[in-house]
Order: structure tokens, then C-alpha cells, then sequence
């Protein structure tokens, strides 16, 4: 796939593809570590992100960072984008039609930035990623190498929010993934543990 970040920003800037792009403000393409290990793929934008032109600014964007903050990465250590560029509206679940337009785009920044990583934020990029057959409650936490990819299903930073019993298990899944960056020797703490109080 020859692309290049200019071209391909442009392309998702123009896009048409589907509805959602007539009810967006803004689209949110993405952004980050442009050659990050560690590539965080959430649902869609919401609001914030929507009024921003920025990935996971609002509430659960917050908690994400200090996620993050808790294995030892901060934002310029990651890139971060969504299966939809496009805010859904009412922040439904992006349509399958939708995610379709879409993942073309999804492929093309993975391309680019070359992840070692890739942490899948809930059951929406879980599933489109990994398959319909997922079920993120039971699914999450398991490691699947993709196209020598190491990837991971995890709960969505909202449903944290919503549910404080899934923190935990949500927890135990950011440790797997300092603990394979470790192991890969992508660290950037230089494999130094740092155990978190997290949450
Ligand atoms: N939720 C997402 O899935 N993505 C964002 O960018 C913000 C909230």
C-alpha cells in the first residue's frame, strides 16, 4: 500500500463516503506517535471529539490517559484513531455500511505508522477488527497475532465510566500490554515496572 500521511489525511479530510459525513462538524482522522509501537483504535467520535477535530478529548478520553499514564505512556508515546472518522449522531453505534466505508482509511494509518501493538477500545473496533462473533466480556484480555500484529480486545474507556466493576478486569489488560512492550523491548521505561494505582 503506497500512501503517504499528506495524501492520506487529505483523503480523509474530502471524504463522502457515507451519511455520517453530512452531520459531522469536524473529522477526527487520528493522531499521535506517527511511528508508535502501540496503536489504540476506539469506536467513533463523540461530541468533544466531533467539536475538536481531536480523538478521545472528552470524558473517557480523559480516563484513557490515565491509562496510559498508569503503564508508563503518555500520548506522544501512542497514535490513537477510531473505526469511524465521523461523529455518529447521537453517538450511536457506527452502522456496519458505515465502519465499511471507513476501515479502508483504518488500514492505510496501519500501514503507515507500523504498530508492533494494537489495543482494540471496546466492542465495536473489537468486533470489526477481530470479527462479529465477539463478544468483548468474554473476549477480552486475549492476545491474536494479526499479520504479525500483536492485538488486544479491551473494554471501551466509557464503559468504565459506566460500570465501575469492569475497571479491574480493564486494568489487568493494560498490564498485558505493558508487559508484551516489555517483552517485545518497547518499552519506553526501559522495562522498568511501574505499578500503578491506576483508575
Ligand atoms: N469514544 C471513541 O470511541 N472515540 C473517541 O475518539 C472518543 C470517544
Amino acid at each position: 500500500m503506497n500512501t503517504s500521511w499528506p495524501s492520506l489525511t487529505e483523503q480523509i479530510f474530502a471524504c463522502q463516503a457515507c451519511p455520517l459525513a453530512r452531520t459531522r462538524t469536524h473529522v477526527v482522522p487520528g493522531e499521535g506517535n506517527l511511528h508508535a509501537d502501540l496503536m489504540l483504535i476506539g469506536e467513533g467520535p463523540g461530541e468533544q471529539e466531533d467539536r475538536t477535530g481531536r480523538p478521545f478529548v472528552g470524558p473517557a478520553g480523559q480516563l484513557l490517559d490515565r491509562m496510559l499514564a498508569a503503564i508508563g505512556l503518555t500520548r506522544e508515546h501512542v497514535y490513537i484513531c477510531n473505526i469511524v472518522k465521523c461523529r455518529p449522531p447521537h453517538n450511536r453505534v457506527p452502522e456496519a455500511e458505515e465502519a465499511a466505508a471507513c476501515i479502508g482509511f483504518l488500514r492505510q494509518q496501519t500501514a503507515l505508522v507500523q504498530p508492533r501493538i494494537i489495543l482494540l477500545l471496546g466492542s465495536t473496533a473489537a468486533r470489526t477488527i477481530l470479527g462479529e462473533d465477539l463478544r468483548i466480556t468474554r473476549d477480552r484480555g486475549v492476545w491474536h497475532l494479526k499479520k504479525g500484529i500483536w492485538v488486544m480486545p479491551t473494554y471501551h474507556p466509557s464503559a468504565l465510566l459506566r460500570d465501575e466493576t469492569k475497571k479491574r478486569p480493564a486494568w489487568e489488560d493494560f498490564k498485558a500490554v505493558r508487559d508484551k512492550m516489555i517483552k517485545l523491548g518497547i518499552h519506553p521505561g526501559n522495562g522498568e515496572k511501574t505499578e500503578g494505582g491506576l483508575l
